[in-house]
């Protein structure tokens, strides 16, 4: 296995934030002709790649959590969609959208939650309505331009959020939402990141996020990698550790913002946002504007993921529990919005989300 291969670098940009140095994993490559992802299943103890050639194993390796992350899931459905093209014939745009429907739909029924996913393949979409003949280029075109613009946008954000903490501050965040989850630099991770740059964050505290295992097996991970110190905690230390005083805000990440506020996340986090309400610590969700989706107007519209109950039942393989006993395994949950202190996106802030406040933000 070739580490070097598998840890995609990012490109040292020549800003006051030294990137390099804060965000060095890249979880998902084009190749030209395929499509690398980071296989996440299997970190921290390997860094092995899983090769797409088609846009149905893509469509396998979100469903499997090969890649995963509101924002990852649709950068890799979008290059899915250039997978599908090179495998139909078509002579222009129009005729190509017809012939990728089947592959289209097969990539969006991968997972329901997390609406990047149905955002992302509805950009490849729309570029194909008015492409000719060139039209493979301009799938390609933009499913670069969808990666680039969450990088873009992560760092945005991360400068956003930072700025609103005071210093000396403690932070917890939940599931994983970094460079493993994204085009890079992360949303909650990159306000992290970007605190602890600027010297204001002075401890981090990751959750384990059960039952899969992303702040165990990748937060702390990803964050070692960039020299970053975080302590791990169990989930259901979360309101202890509130209560100690010794985190000022809880950072979160995003799978649906509707339209009124209501914010789908990993399950755990509507919990950890009540707790933080009762010990008076700040509820942050950092997400870009593609995980606001105007068309779901509440929460209670949002289809939350059943997963295998095998995930709860087993750990890395090993049984945890007698045979015979049932579980139910609901992977994410909402947070109404009255319990979220703001939502951070590249387009700016919301405090104290509302539906009107949503809005003024989508125009
Ligand atoms: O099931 P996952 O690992 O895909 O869930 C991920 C999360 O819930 C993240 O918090 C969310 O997608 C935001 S990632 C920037």
């Amino acid at each position: 296995m070739d580490d070097t291969l598998a840890i995609f670098h990012a490109t040292p940009m020549s800003t006051a934030f030294d990137y390099a140095r804060y965000d060095r994993i890249r979880p998902i490559r084009w190749t030209g002709n395929t499509l690398e992802l980071l296989d996440q299943r299997q970190l921290p103890f390997l860094t092995d790649r899983v090769v797409c050639h088609s846009s149905d194993e893509v469509a396998r390796a979100i469903r499997t959590l090969t890649v995963r992350g509101a924002p990852a899931i649709g950068i890799a459905a979008a290059w899915g969609v250039v997978l599908a093209g090179d495998a139909v014939e078509a002579g222009n745009g129009a005729e190509a959208l017809v012939s990728l429907q089947p592959a289209l739909h097969r990539l969006n029924a991968a997972r329901p939650t997390a609406v990047n996913l149905a955002w992302a393949l509805n950009r490849m979409q729309r570029v194909l309505v008015d492409a000719g003949n060139d039209w493979r280029l301009r799938l390609r075109d933009e499913a670069q331009r969808i990666a680039d613009e969450d990088l873009a946008s992560n760092r945005r954000m991360g400068t956003l959020g930072a700025a609103l903490l005071g210093p000396g501050s403690g932070v917890l965040t939940h599931c994983n939402t970094g460079s493993l989850a994204t085009g890079g630099f992360g949303t909650a991770l990159g306000v992290i990141r970007a605190g602890v740059a600027q010297g204001c964050i002075t401890s981090v505290f990751a959750s384990e996020t059960r039952p899969w295992l992303q702040g165990a097996r990748l937060t702390v991970w990803e964050l070692q990698q960039d020299g970053i110190d975080a302590t791990l905690i169990a989930d259901s230390a979360a309101a202890h550790l509130m209560k100690t005083g010794a985190v000022q805000w809880i950072i979160v990440g995003a799978d649906r913002i509707c339209a009124n506020g209501d914010t789908a996340n990993k399950i755990g986090t509507y919990g950890l946002a009540i707790a933080a309400r009762h010990h008076g610590v700040g509820f942050m969700v950092v997400a870009p504007s593609s995980t606001i989706d105007m068309a779901t107007p509440t929460g209670g519209d949002i289809e939350i993921e059943q997963r295998d109950p095998e995930e709860l039942l087993e750990i890395r393989n090993v049984r945890i529990t007698a045979d015979g006993i049932r579980a139910w395994n609901p992977v994410f949950d909402v947070t109404p919005a009255e319990l979220i202190d703001v939502i951070v996106t590249e387009r700016g802030m919301v405090e104290r989300p509302s539906r009107d406040a949503i809005a003024r933000l989508w125009e």
